[in-house]
């Protein structure tokens, strides 16, 4: 850790660390236009922030870290060359952090429609995800082609196909449990936290059920220039906010009846 890094950590409360941090990685093009470089340098710069940002994570005991890197509007609408080089480029990440990933206890997945990438893309993510398979340390999970409206229509068809096998609709039950265990991050926990650079206020079709409680923390830092430093400023704005999951805050838990009455209601039970 630099002096920055450690000066930031001290801050922090190692016992209330957001437990899976989920990241929408934006301002690669940016960065590189006020270069008056391609936007392509921006993506290539781009690696050494997930870099840093991956390490940093781990070495700090989050339990799962999320990257959105390509959605599925990626796809359809750059122009064929960056996407063949955003491919490219993470081919080469893949093979070259595989030793990396394991040093650190890191365990490599991946959400998003993957059939639809190129052959030899998934034939790399294959090799990759393999390798670390027996890590427990910290779950990494790229998005790649990933839409998170897809990903609830492959869970309904999911649910769908359970339904059929296990005796139709009339013994199917569902509640939030079963959807979630029929999306693509079934095992993770929700995101605590959700950090988008580059300023943009969207969440951008990432994650959209699983970030329903989820402390949203936007940086204005373009993604090529983030580091472990930034990661530890999101961390510290999230242990300064009071999470409520729809509840009364701390300064309403003491002085409402209704709250003490149905705590003493449950402490019966
Ligand atoms: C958003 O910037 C970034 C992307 C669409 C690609 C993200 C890819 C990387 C960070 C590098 C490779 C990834 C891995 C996992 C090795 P933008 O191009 O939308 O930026 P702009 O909004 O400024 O144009």
């Amino acid at each position: 850790m630099d002096r920055k890094e450690a000066e930031v950590y001290l801050r922090l409360d190692p016992k209330r660390l957001p437990k899976h941090i989920a990241i929408i990685m934006d301002g690669n093009g940016r960065w590189a236009r006020r270069r008056h470089m391609p936007r392509v340098a921006g993506h290539r710069a781009g690696v050494a922030a997930v870099r840093s940002t991956v390490e940093n994570a781990a070495r700090i005991g989050i339990q799962a870290l999320t990257l959105y890197a390509f959605s599925e509007e990626n796809w359809k609408k750059r122009p064929k060359t960056e996407v063949a080089f955003l491919m490219r480029l993470l081919c080469r990440y893949l093979k070259a952090e595989i030793k990396t990933l394991n040093n650190n206890n890191i365990r490599l997945e991946y959400i998003g429609r993957k059939h639809e990438l190129p052959e030899s893309v998934q034939r790399e993510m294959e090799y990759a995800s393999e390798a670390t398979r027996g890590n427990s340390g910290m779950v990494l999970t790229l998005a790649l082609n990933y839409s998170a409206r897809s990903e609830i229509v492959d869970a309904f068809h999911s649910l769908a196909e359970a339904a059929a096998r296990n005796g139709g609709l009339s013994h199917f039950k569902v509640d939030e449990e079963t959807i979630s265990e029929h999306l693509y991050t079934r095992g993770l926990p929700d995101p605590d936290l959700v950090i988008r650079t580059s300023g943009e206020m969207r969440l951008s079709n990432f994650l959209l059920w699983q970030l329903a409680y989820a402390e949203i923390y936007v940086t204005s830092t373009l993604w090529p220039d983030f580091r472990g430093v930034q990661l530890l400023e999101g961390i510290e704005e999230y242990q300064q906010r009071e999470r409520r999951y729809g509840g009364l805050g701390q300064d309403h838990a003491h002085s409402h009846e209704p709250a003490k009455d149905h705590a003493r209601t449950e402490a019966k039970r």
